[in-house]
């Protein structure tokens, strides 16, 4: 059963202010996509806090080291739960396995996610099904199972994590842009619906982050079916432990959109005030990304 504190505060400024101090210590927090990247980053720094942790991916044996290292850095109590988050009813059994096996779930971070490049008029859309499956279905049936158990404890804070390309069309990527702008929409529904049960829905949008993820993503042109798991370079990020940092510190106040750098607030703002300026920009953008496909590239 829930013991009350973090979560069960009224909605008065110097509460609000109580939240930011608080400690995340003991705290269940489900964290998919723990593999590696970002996901693993943040569940690290929820580790540190001293949250009990439940890690999920599909890559069993890296959850088990992750989980390892947690438990002699932080004597933290880990549970790892392998898991297709692509697939709704394996979305759901880890939320339940979370909770039998703990007795709560107090943090969900849907972080599980990956890319899909490729134009609009051409991408095979069993593709892009997959990648909404994996990015949006997935972590809304998570959200689904996680609800009714936060509700009943009286609160809990889900985290999706999402990019800033959910607010910002990215051409040649507009498959994965979709499936972001989706997570946007249902997470600002959700965020007011689950105000009056203390439930924080906080969007963490990252930019360009040192990860494997243009390696993972799946690309969908004619010529290069299905190609996936090359290494293509985006450029250079930010670390991913600087966004779980910060995902952490989201959490803490209850935030409720999340950018990690200036330059991708900025971006996302110059997109919001200057659409038309913005459009034009983005078709110099496509052809040179068509240009890097061509030459094998992102
Ligand atoms: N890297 C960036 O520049 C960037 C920018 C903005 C937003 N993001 C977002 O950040 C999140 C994490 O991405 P990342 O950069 O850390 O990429 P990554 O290094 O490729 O990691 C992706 C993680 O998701 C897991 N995953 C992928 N498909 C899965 C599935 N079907 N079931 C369960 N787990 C699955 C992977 O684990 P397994 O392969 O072991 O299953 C891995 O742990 C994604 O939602 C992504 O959209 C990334």
């Amino acid at each position: 059963m829930y013991s009350g504190g973090m979560f069960s505060m009224a909605n008065n400024s110097s509460q609000s202010r109580a939240r930011w101090n608080r400690e995340l210590g003991g705290k269940v927090a489900v964290v998919t996509g723990a593999s590696r990247g970002i996901g693993e980053a943040i569940a690290v720094a929820l580790a540190a806090e001293g949250c009990r942790l439940v890690l999920a991916a599909r890559s069993t044996e890296r959850l088990q080291e992750i989980a390892e290292g947690m438990r002699l850095r932080h004597s933290s109590e880990v549970l790892v739960v392998p898991t297709d988050i692509g697939d709704e009813g394996q979305s759901r059994a880890l939320v339940s396995a979370a909770a039998d096996h703990f007795g709560t779930v107090d943090i969900l971070v849907n972080n599980a996610g990956m890319g899909i490049f490729g134009a609009m008029d051409e991408l095979h859309l069993d593709d892009l099904r997959h990648v909404f499956a994996v990015n949006f279905f997935g972590p809304m049936a998570a959200l689904q199972a996680a609800v009714p158990i936060m509700r009943g404890q009286g609160g809990g804070t889900i985290v999706n994590v999402s990019s800033i390309v959910g607010r910002l069309p990215q051409p040649l990527g507009g498959g994965y842009t979709a499936t972001k702008f989706a997570l946007h929409g249902a997470s600002g529904a959700a965020r007011a619906e689950l105000k009056r049960d203390n439930i924080d829905v906080v969007l963490v949008c990252p930019g360009l982050t040192d990860t494997e993820f243009s390696q993972h993503s799946r690309i969908s042109v004619p010529g290069a079916e299905h190609r996936q798991g090359e290494r293509h370079s985006l450029g250079r990020g930010v670390d991913p432990e600087r966004v779980g940092r910060r995902t952490v510190t989201a959490i803490k106040k209850g935030e409720r959109e999340v950018f990690i750098t200036l330059f991708d607030r900025a971006l996302v703002w110059f997109a919001a005030h200057f659409p038309a300026l913005l459009q034009w920009v983005l078709v110099y953008v496509t052809r040179y990304r068509r240009r890097r496909f061509e030459e094998g590239g992102s």
